[in-house]
């Protein structure tokens, strides 16, 4: 039923960009039209803007390669759930729509960053939704949950926990156990919306939440072992196949 393809430690790789040269500049031209000193002040407490000039060029490159995967990993004409999309997944919701012919949901739970999102993809077919993506309706063939379940403004305690930086001394047991209720109820109620065969994008860091739902509910699963850099979180994004011959 379990199969880990390749070893346990994924290696990062480095895919070249097979996106269509249209769709590249389309990507370009949405990621021009972003407020950038507005971003700044939702992404860092101090010295945004620079966080964005920095960050904005690779965040677009690096975007593209794992589009230019999913272009060749998903079926067209299907439906994706995103978990706190931002503006890292631009490239992804854009090769969906635009080349794949499917349909999006992405959510966030800033108000400010789906203003920013929506206002630069007018004229886009995807909508941002400021809202809990346990709203999300009906059934999705892959779902993208990349830094969500250990994402420091929401779940501080089980981010600290999740990226080492927990200590004995300090940690609050109580609140984590909330968060972990928390999050164990967003992806039973995401994942269970998955048909199978499905895929699911995550980070290395989010494996375990993933594959312990698998085990419990018998659903079996394939790690893929190509791994993909990030630039804005940081987190190596990974694909898990779920559902039979995984
Ligand atoms: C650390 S950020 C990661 C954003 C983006 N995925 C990236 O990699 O740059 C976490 C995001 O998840 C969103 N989030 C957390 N819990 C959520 C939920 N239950 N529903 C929708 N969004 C959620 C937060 O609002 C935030 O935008």
């Amino acid at each position: 039923m379990l199969q880990l393809q390749g070893e346990a430690n994924v290696q990062s790789t480095l895919e070249r960009v097979t996106l269509k040269p249209l769709l590249k500049k389309n990507i370009a031209h949405i990621f021009s039209q972003l407020d950038y000193p507005a971003l700044g002040k939702i992404y860092c407490d101090e010295g945004g803007e620079e966080f964005w000039q920095d960050r904005r060029g690779p965040c677009q490159q690096l975007g593209m390669r794992i589009a230019a995967h999913l272009e060749q990993n998903l079926p067209s004409k299907g439906r994706s759930l995103y978990v706190g999309a931002g503006v890292a997944e631009l490239p992804m919701l854009m090769v969906e729509t635009a080349d794949l012919n499917r349909s999006v949901e992405p959510y966030n739970l800033r108000n400010d960053e789906v203003f920013i999102l929506n206002t630069a993809c007018t004229d886009l077919p995807l909508t941002f939704q400021a809202t809990n993506a346990l709203e999300a309706q009906g059934r999705f063939d892959h779902i993208w949950m990349v830094s969500i379940l250990n994402d420091p403004e929401c779940y501080p305690e089980a981010s600290a926990l999740s990226y080492g930086r927990a200590t004995p001394a300090t940690f609050d047991a109580d609140a984590f156990k909330n968060e972990q209720r928390t999050l164990r109820n967003l992806l039973d109620s995401c994942l269970s919306k998955l048909t199978l065969p499905g895929l699911v994008t995550t980070s290395v860091e989010e494996i375990p939440w993933i594959t312990t739902w698998c085990l419990e509910k018998g659903v079996p699963f394939a790690i893929d072992r190509k791994t993909f850099p990030t630039a804005i979180v940081g987190d190596p994004v990974c694909f898990i196949k779920l559902g039979p011959n995984s």
